[in-house]
């Protein structure tokens, strides 16, 4: 069985190389489906998800090539209008290729996401904001299926600041006639590197990363090439990494005003950070302070860097309270801590943890992706060896994981018996 086999306890020491964006790649290469002609798309990761994602692509028609930190695709072709379940409930993230469907063929029909590991997961604003826009759906057989002549321009109110509804609804509406705007849109950095990426193709949209967006809509989209910005959960979870290990890593290639939050708990519980110009140093000395945090919508504190901050608290000195307003089944890997010799107690979407001086190694499952790394990072932190199942979901969203981990010093073996 594949493992990551974790030696600590481990003090991070080094540089660590921040990758580009998992979810920037990944909503960029949706985007793509709407240009008929070639997209370059630079600095992209080498995790199972964006391979996942040009498999979504290419079923779906487009031509897709992966080079050195670079894929190509040519979307110039007949595309279908059918994303498989089997590509679908392997990545959540299939779901983005609906706004672009129906922006470009006028029908889509996709698989149901369903609920994950993390939460129940609906795509109800997805769908209401493009009813909005005059597309109609049904939904039979698990799947959803949505026709629209053309999508209209819409002023659309969302609920929530979901990212991924948001991003569909740019991406309908970049095609649209007329001018759509969106309030109460999602502000994630992502969110206007999709918008940067979709203006530089010849899209006219404003506002990205603010809670109002506006689109108004263009006939057709060119070519383009664009890089994707850093990666700020890997970033922040190599920067809690650090400071819960007690260590001194300098973190390169990244934007340090992308996880500001983090790095504000980060000294809040003890640590030295210096920023720099797309560089920062995180240090830390002793025992962690203890404090409570909650998660939000960006620029509020990432519920992605939630696990590995509980790893962080559950060595605090004193009691902490995290709270989790993001996804509702984002504590259900506390189990696992607890295996580590944790004191954590869930009640709701609030975790109480008791910090304890060290944590002990154990065997452990992680359940998805950030919980598996943060699952690691304990191995760092924990007396004796911590064996991490499941490393696939890790896999899935950090590039060169145990490679950037001993390259700080850190000790982890891939075991596959
Ligand atoms: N929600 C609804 N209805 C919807 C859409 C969302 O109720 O139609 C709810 C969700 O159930 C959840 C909340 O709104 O409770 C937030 O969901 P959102 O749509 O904002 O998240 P997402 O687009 O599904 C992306 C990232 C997640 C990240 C969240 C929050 C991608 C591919 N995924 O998911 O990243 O946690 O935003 O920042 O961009 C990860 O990388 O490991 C990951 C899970």
């Amino acid at each position: 069985m594949r493992r990551y086999a974790v030696d600590g306890p481990v003090a991070l020491e080094g540089t660590i190389p921040i990758s580009g964006a998992k979810n920037g790649a990944l909503k960029l290469m949706a985007a793509s489906l709407l240009v008929p002609e070639e997209v370059v798309i630079e600095r992209v990761p080498n995790i199972t998800d964006v391979h996942l994602m040009g498999e979504v692509l290419e079923r779906l028609g487009a031509k897709v090539s992966f080079g050195d930190g670079t894929v190509t695709i040519d979307a110039s072709g007949d595309l279908s209008e059918e994303t498989p379940y089997d590509l679908v409930t392997k990545m959540r993230a299939s779901i983005q290729v609906l706004g672009p469907l129906l922006a470009r063929l006028g029908r889509a029909r996709v698989a149901m996401p369903g609920g994950d590991a993390i939460g129940s997961r609906p795509i109800d604003l997805h769908l209401q904001g493009l009813e909005r826009m005059g597309a109609k759906f049904t939904s039979q057989h698990g799947y959803v299926e949505g026709v629209a002549h053309r999508l209209r321009a819409a002023d659309v109110l969302l609920e929530f600041p979901s990212v991924g509804a948001t991003e569909n609804l740019i991406m309908g509406a970049v095609l649209a006639e007329g001018r759509t705007t969106i309030e109460n849109a999602a502000r994630e950095p992502e969110i206007q590197d999709l918008a940067a990426f979709l203006n530089a193709a010849g899209a006219r949209i404003e506002g990205a990363g603010t809670p109002f967006i506006s689109i108004e809509g263009v006939r057709e989209l060119g070519p383009v090439r664009h890089p994707i910005i850093p990666d700020r959960v890997e970033s922040g979870s190599y920067a809690i990494a650090a400071a819960a290990t007690r260590g001194d890593v300098r973190l390169t290639d990244t934007r340090p005003e992308f996880f500001e939050l983090p790095l504000q708990k980060l000294e809040q519980a003890g640590a030295e950070v210096d920023r720099g110009d797309g560089e920062v140093r995180v240090r830390m000395k002793g025992r962690p302070q203890s404090l409570d945090l909650s998660t939000l919508p960006f620029p509020g504190f990432p519920t992605d860097l939630q696990p590995p901050m509980m790893v962080l608290l559950a060595q605090a000195d004193g009691s902490s309270i995290v709270t989790e307003n993001v996804f509702e089944a984002r504590f259900l890997f506390v189990d696992e801590l607890n295996r580590m010799g944790c004191q954590i107690r869930v009640e709701g979407h609030h975790a109480v943890i008791r910090g304890i001086d060290r944590l002990s190694g154990a065997p452990v499952r992680a359940p998805d992706i950030r919980a598996g790394a943060a699952l690691v990072v304990g191995g760092l932190c924990a007396e004796g060896r911590t064996e991490v199942y499941d490393t696939g979901h890790i896999e899935r969203g950090y590039e060169s994981f145990v490679e950037k981990l001993n390259g700080a010093g850190a000790n982890v073996a891939l075991l596959d018996d």
